[in-house]
């Protein structure tokens, strides 16, 4: 199985949730769904909201040409399409090296001494509204985190941030064992919580 092809059956109906890599031609769907305002409130200009389709492409080609390597291996942000069986995108998700990042050393959130890999997980959403609330943003957590994470030899913790007035998916990181070490403020993010999970 590849990477790209990533699933997991559903415990609660008999969907199941598949990872593709995202291509340029996924770009005017993703820029779409993140301009939905119960969205695009949780995300900055850096992830697509409030700029034009345009700026948005071009912070995308770059970030899409290094996104196939492994994760250990690479400093570039991973995207993912998260479709259903049938191959109808609904979501996205990805995922990075978070010992690339300076700003977690600088708040203590990774240690320079760490033998494995910290992964965070980010830009996480259900874009298609019809895929609201049947359980898929666990199971597509869930999934990810078992298919796309853990096979990297390397991995230790996993870490995943989130504002902390969106108390649904503060829920739902909360429901699947991700514990708060941090929270701080975050220029262009407001207020934020950074949960790991061991
Ligand atoms: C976050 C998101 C992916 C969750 O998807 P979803 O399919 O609606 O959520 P699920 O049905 O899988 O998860 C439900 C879980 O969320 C939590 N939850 C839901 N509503 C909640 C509430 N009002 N209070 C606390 N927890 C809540 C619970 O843990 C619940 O699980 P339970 O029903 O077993 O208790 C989706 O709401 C979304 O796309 N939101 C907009 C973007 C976003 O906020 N992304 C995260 C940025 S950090």
């Amino acid at each position: 199985m590849t990477q790209s092809q990533q699933h997991e059956q559903h415990e609660h109906t008999s969907k199941m949730v598949l990872f593709k890599l995202m291509q340029m031609s996924d770009c005017r769907m993703v820029f779409d769904w993140l301009q939905q305002p119960r969205i695009s409130k949780w995300f900055a200009p850096i992830d697509g909201v409030n700029i034009s389709y345009e700026e948005y492409t071009d912070i995308h080609q770059r970030k899409i040409e290094f996104s196939n390597k492994p994760l250990s291996e690479t400093h570039h942000q991973q995207y993912y399409v998260v479709t259903d069986d049938d191959g109808t995108p609904f979501g996205c998700i990805s995922c990075y090296n978070a010992k690339h990042d300076p700003c977690f050393f600088e708040k203590s959130i990774i240690h320079p001494n760490e033998t494995r890999d910290t992964f965070g997980i980010d830009d996480f959403y259900i874009g298609n509204e019809a895929y609201l609330n049947h359980h898929l943003g666990k199971q597509i957590l869930t999934a990810f985190i078992e298919r796309v994470l853990k096979p990297n030899k390397f991995i230790g913790r996993i870490l995943i941030d989130v504002n902390p007035e969106n108390i649904v998916a503060h829920g739902l990181y909360n429901s699947l064992g991700f514990r708060k070490i941090a929270e701080f403020d975050d220029p262009g993010y407001n207020r934020m919580i950074v949960m790991e999970l061991l």
